[in-house]
């Protein structure tokens, strides 16, 4: 069902810095910061020959990046992401067999202006999931 890794996304305590640290240092392809209100980040997607890094912020007071950053101040890997063909169905298929979906568990419009939604990272080995269709 999920298909290819559409991107892995860090936490990041200074985005500016981090941005400037996958240009300069790391000679990769950094694109410009985005708000995201709707999802509580500012973003700035790093574009990979075979996949994209997300490095994450907090935008707002009650950013869910904020408690991550809280517990992980250095910074970290916060979640994973996989693209499948249908979001609704993957969806359902994953609850029927007990994977918790977060939120209301309707698809939000994602950063990239595609249907996104998260699954408990206790129902996957630790990992957060994010889900995009593509
Ligand atoms: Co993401």
């Amino acid at each position: 069902m999920i298909g290819r890794l559409n991107h892995v996304a860090i936490a990041v305590p200074d985005l500016e810095a981090a941005a400037a640290q996958y240009r300069d240092t790391l000679g990769a392809e950094v694109g410009p910061v985005q708000e995201e209100p709707d999802h509580g980040v500012r973003v700035v997607f790093i574009t990979l020959p075979n996949t994209k890094i997300e490095l994450l912020h907090p935008l707002g007071d009650d950013s869910p990046i904020a408690g991550f950053l809280a517990k992980n101040p250095a910074g970290g890997i916060h979640h994973i992401c996989y693209e499948v063909a249908d979001i609704a169905a993957a969806r359902d298929r994953l609850s029927a067999q007990g994977a918790r979906v977060l939120g209301s568990g309707e698809p939000k419009i994602g950063a990239h202006g595609k249907p996104v939604l998260f699954l408990h990272p206790k129902d996957f080995n630790g990992a957060l999931v994010e889900l995009e269709e593509v």
